[in-house]
């Protein structure tokens, strides 16, 4: 399998102009044609009537109900759950296309991982076969109830009880051993230890092997339990150029191979736990690699699913995790998303427990499993006596910097009116006393974050200029070459909001001609400032066609030019007045003057 370096961003640009939204979307969900257009019940809500709309004219859907939209990549990656370098290699797949890598060090550095890809899945093919004639770790994992399904599924090998097995097989060259190392496959010795002239030895010995997969499907890093008893319980590959712990979650490749519609993600904390919990059907679990929750993890899930279920063992271990989660959690809690946390009971791990009961028991606790909200409260009220002010004082002293840490919006504002309820104030009083406290105080985490700068605001005034020539534009890209080097310079005086942006895509557009409204949108997808792009293409216009957007283009930047001339020219005269033009500015002023005639004149 291939790896991606940077996608060149014309590569991009021509999957978009020869891809066919209406085929890619078509395959997925029933469209149903109606006028230019197709319509569907949008597969992000739920609904009965249809309010899904794909254009073949546009290359772009919208959703009127829940307000999705995008091109033919960007739907990829919402339905699919795919990351963007991912959706990239479908579409071209499907096109027949190869995925060109950008020149650069960046590209090279990457290329040179293939090697190592390429062998971690012999080692792995090679540790799953290994398996069958290992008698004590078949009944091992017999013991531990796993099927043979399963152990196929999440294709678990043995490493053999040798100091040099992997490496003899597969570190001949020595080019080799050093792939094997850079693998994380095989340890160095240190100088003195140096046995037989050999310089290395396996790193897993005698050990289950869990191969960790990117999303990709790839093998990445390994997990190795001993058989039964010893220390340590788990080794894991060390940090490697594949393999970052902090970002992998186990399982993640399985269950999405398993599921096409995702909903829910439930994370537990062992490799055991995600394979036994898909033995038993709940095959949307994943499990962090021995490491806490990390941001990392996080902000992965959620491009996965809105809908999260932290499962923690009920000891104090688990519950110091669950709290460590939660801090985690704070930044990325908001309308819209559901992340809740499942406490097991004493002395069970997900393992055990779905053993136990089965998946339907298990479930169950999934569905009344402690919203994030409601785990807070809990765990802060267990810490104060709240029938005293004191107790109701230190618990929101200790609810501060974690508020602080949710992002603003209306989950954060019924969050405030939860913690006002314990403390027995009102949302807005206790919100005063927060900030009054923080002035005193040195500046805190719970500082409020800096005010947004105002977004563009071009729908103000429905006619407005500058939004008529963004639109015609984006409907008809092809019309950029039209705009002559004049009506493009007159923008350049021009301080009305949107214009920045409206020269960007002009430039732009002229440099680099497109054809169709969603190579615009995904060649400004993330930029700052361009979201309003896709809301305009989504809005009925009445645009005939691509002469008459042309010329109505022109004639918007014509007056957009002549209003810029007209302010200009007015700020002269207020300055003439006092007898203070530079030369530069009399020669501007006359010539202005002569362009629009003078105030008095224009007004009369
Ligand atoms: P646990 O000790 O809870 O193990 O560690 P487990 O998952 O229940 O394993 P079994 O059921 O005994 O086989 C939870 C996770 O912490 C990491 C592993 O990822 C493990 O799955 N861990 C644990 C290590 O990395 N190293 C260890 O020595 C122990
Ligand atoms: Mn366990």
């Amino acid at each position: 399998m291939r790896t991606v370096g940077r996608i060149p961003k014309n590569f991009i640009d021509e999957l978009i102009a020869r891809a066919d939204i209406v085929e890619i979307i078509g395959a997925r969900v029933q469209l149903k044609k109606a006028g230019r257009e197709y319509k569907a019940c949008c597969p992000f809500h739920n609904e009965k009537t249809p309010s899904f709309w794909v254009s073949p004219d546009k290359q772009f859907y919208h959703c009127f109900g829940c307000g999705k939209h995008g091109t033919a990549l960007g739907f990829l990656m919402d339905h699919d759950h795919l990351a963007f370098p991912e959706a990239v290699e479908e579409l071209a797949a499907r096109l027949g296309l190869e995925v060109p890598q950008e020149a650069g060090i960046d590209t090279s550095a990457r290329r040179a991982d293939e090697p190592l890809y390429e062998l971690m899945t012999r080692v792995a093919a090679y540790y799953a076969s290994s398996l069958a004639g290992h008698e004590r770790a078949r009944a091992y994992l017999e013991k531990r109830g796993l099927s043979r399904e399963t152990i196929e599924r999440f294709s678990l090998g043995y490493a053999a009880n040798s100091w040099n097995d992997v490496l003899r097989r597969f570190g001949a060259q020595e080019a080799d051993r050093k792939r094997l190392l850079d693998a994380g496959l095989i340890v160095e010795r240190e100088r003195g230890q140096i046995r037989d002239g050999e310089r290395h030895y396996d790193r897993f010995r005698d050990r289950i092997m869990f191969p960790i997969r990117d999303t990709r499907g790839r093998v990445i890093a390994f997990g190795g339990r001993i058989i039964d008893a010893g220390e340590p319980k788990y080794l894991n590959s060390p940090e490697t150029v594949l393999f970052h712990k902090g970002r992998e979650l186990y399982g993640l490749h399985e269950t999405r191979r398993a599921r096409s519609n995702l909903k829910r993600l439930l994370i537990v904390e062992g490799y055991m736990d995600a394979v036994r919990l898909h033995q038993a059907g709940i095959d949307y679990a994943v499990a962090t690699l021995g490491t806490a929750t990390t941001p990392e993890h996080l902000k992965r899930i959620f491009r996965l699913v809105s809908d999260v279920v932290f499962a923690f063992d009920g000891d104090r271990a688990g519950r110091a995790a669950a709290w460590r989660a939660l801090q985690q959690a704070l930044p990325e809690a908001r309308e819209g998303r559901e992340i809740r946390f499942l406490f097991l009971p004493e002395g069970h791990d997900p393992d055990t427990l779905v053993a136990e009961e089965g998946r339907e028991a298990f479930e169950a606790r999934l569905s009344g499993a402690l919203p994030l909200s409601e785990y807070l409260v809990r765990e802060l009220s267990a810490q104060s006596d709240l029938t005293h002010a004191d107790g109701r004082a230190s618990f929101a002293e200790s609810a501060r910097p974690l508020f602080a840490k949710l992002p603003e919006g209306v989950y954060r504002e019924l969050l405030l009116e939860r913690l006002a309820q314990v403390v027995g104030l009102s949302a807005s009083r206790l919100q005063e006393l927060w900030t009054a406290g923080r002035t005193a105080a040195a500046p805190s985490a719970a500082a409020p974050a800096p005010r947004t700068p105002a977004r563009v605001r071009l729908s103000a005034g429905r006619g407005g200029l500058v939004r008529q020539a963004i639109v015609r534009l984006l409907h008809y890209p092809a019309i950029a070459a039209q705009i002559t080097a004049a009506e493009r310079a007159g923008l350049d005086g021009s301080e009305e909001a949107g214009v920045p942006l409206l020269r960007d895509l002009i430039d732009d557009l002229q440099a680099r001609p497109a054809q169709i409204p969603a190579q615009v949108i995904q060649r400004w997808d993330g930029r700052e400032g361009a979201e309003v792009l896709p809301k305009l293409l989504e809005r009925e216009e009445v645009i005939t066609d691509a002469p008459a957007a042309a010329q109505e283009l022109r004639a918007a930047l014509v007056k957009l030019a002549e209003q810029a001339a007209g302010k200009r020219l007015e700020a002269l005269e207020t300055k003439s007045r006092t007898g203070n033009l530079e030369p530069s500015e009399l020669v501007e002023f006359k010539q202005l003057i002569a362009k629009l005639g003078s105030r008095d004149a224009r007004r009369g």
